[in-house]
């Protein structure tokens, strides 16, 4: 279970230790823009890696893409984006501070009637008056224009999601990879929401990294799907990534709270600092999408079953997940702060395959050339160790002890301290993270 781990602590330990930057800090920064330090870089590297050997990788039947951010944008129109990909907002008449109204309402629907009552009584908390306007839908989607010309003609749209071109896509795999149903396609990336209030450090934002699948299916195949993929991201995040059972929980959207293709969802909330709150979703978007596209753009995207000789359009489950948000949800799950010998260390007790270096190599003292020459010797053998991918760190920054400290804060599993007695037996010392134990290992069998 996570432990008193506050948005603090780990808005802290990603600036101090380069995990995550806001982004243009030095003009101040964008509101719900952040930037991936070298450490975060490798962090959201091993997370997506992990999922897209599980998702794609590890099924026969599930094929990657990665598909543009910018399409026509006939594909939001006929999705339905255009016309509801709507949060509900307030605006305040005296400060011009804008809310999201379900979050001021403290209730996750998107009945304005019901949100109008509830906010009734509300004053707006940037200016503490009762000057709110009664709330409306706001379009989330961010718009750019394609070529030279800014006019109603050129207008595009950036991605609100990374779903959109896999339905597009849907005919190009199945052809390609001879597919038959049911099977999936996956990818992983950036997508844009005008967000009307970014909050709480990367894990509500307005760019984002998207985690998704959609998974083609025979209609009557749904609820075996369904729960396949409910079950897929429960595992996924407690055996794949660590986290605890106890720190985590379902939640099924009532009707008022579905997004506009779905006809049932269930999402995995995770307990971050600021308390239970959505991570992982799963939605069966029935045939709403490829019947949609169908319809728009004139292309059949039904399916023949050679068994039943019968022609259908696909259901869809879709599996989603915000990258930002699992980097988040590791973190907070892998923050530990102990006392050792009365010295209080903070220690992330991450999955060795997600920690951002696996081992780190370091001279007693950095002053001494015969030790800095052996130490380099086992840092580059190592390098070539398969066994650590690539995450070798070569550290000689101030002491021992301050070296520790900095390698339990960005959770690397193992230390390797290079001494007098190496260079008399060829031995080293290896420090476990987790335990803090040391132990003497031959150079040849770390
Ligand atoms: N294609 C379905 C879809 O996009 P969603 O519930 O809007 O569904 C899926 O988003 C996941 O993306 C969420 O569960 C969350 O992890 C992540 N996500 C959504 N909006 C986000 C935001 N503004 N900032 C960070 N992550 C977000």
């Amino acid at each position: 279970m996570t432990k008193n781990v506050t948005l603090e602590d780990i808005v802290s330990l990603c600036k101090r230790r380069g995990f995550v930057f806001q982004s243009s800090e030095i003009y101040g920064g964008l509101a719900g823009f952040y930037d991936y330090g070298p450490l975060g870089v490798e962090l959201v590297n091993n997370i997506k890696a992990e999922w897209w050997n599980a998702m794609v990788r590890e099924n026969d039947n599930i094929f990657g893409l990665d598909s543009a951010i910018i399409q026509n944008p006939k594909l939001w129109e006929a999705s339905g984006h255009v016309a509801g990909f709507t949060d509900p907002l307030v605006d305040c008449k005296n400060c011009g501070a804008r809310h999201r109204a379900d979050h001021l309402a403290g209730k996750d629907t998107n009945d304005i009637k019901e949100l109008t009552t509830l906010l009734k009584d509300k004053v707006c908390p940037t200016c503490g008056k009762k000057t709110l306007t009664p709330p409306r839908f706001y379009n989330m989607m961010m718009k750019t224009w394609v070529g030279p010309v800014e006019d109603s003609s050129s207008v595009a749209y950036l991605r609100p999601e990374t779903a959109g071109p896999m339905f597009t896509n849907y005919e190009n795999v199945r052809e390609t990879m001879r597919a038959k149903l049911p099977f999936g396609i996956a990818q992983i990336g950036k997508t844009f929401r005008n967000e009307i209030s970014p909050r709480d450090f990367i894990f509500r934002v307005r760019e984002l990294e998207q985690m998704e699948m959609q998974y083609f299916i025979k209609p009557q195949a749904q609820k075996k799907s369904y729960q396949q993929w409910r079950d897929f991201a429960w595992n996924f995040l407690t055996k794949r990534l660590g986290i605890d059972e106890s720190d985590l929980q379902w939640h099924e959207h009532d009707k008022d709270e579905r997004a506009h293709y779905a006809a049932a969802a269930h999402d995995i909330y995770f307990r971050f600092p600021q308390g239970f709150k959505e991570l992982w979703g799963t939605h069966d978007r029935t045939d709403f999408d490829l019947g949609n596209h169908s319809k728009a753009s004139g292309k059949d995207l039904g399916y023949y079953d050679d068994e039943t000789k019968e022609r259908f359009t696909p259901f869809v489950i879709e599996s989603s997940v915000g990258v930002g948000r699992i980097l988040m949800a590791v973190l907070t799950a892998a923050y530990h702060i102990e006392e050792i010998n009365g010295e209080k260390r903070v220690v992330l007790k991450l999955d060795p395959k997600l920690a951002p270096y696996k081992i780190a190599v370091s001279p007693l003292l950095k002053n001494k050339p015969e030790l800095v020459a052996k130490a380099r010797e086992v840092y580059e053998l190592l390098k070539k160790n398969p066994l650590y991918s690539n995450g070798v760190m070569w550290d000689d920054n101030g002491n021992i002890g301050k070296r520790y400290r900095r390698q339990d804060e960005i959770g690397t599993p193992k230390c390797v301290t290079i001494d007098f007695q190496t260079m008399d037996d060829g031995t080293v010392t290896v420090r476990d993270r987790d335990t803090t134990k040391q132990k003497r290992v031959v150079v040849a069998d770390l």
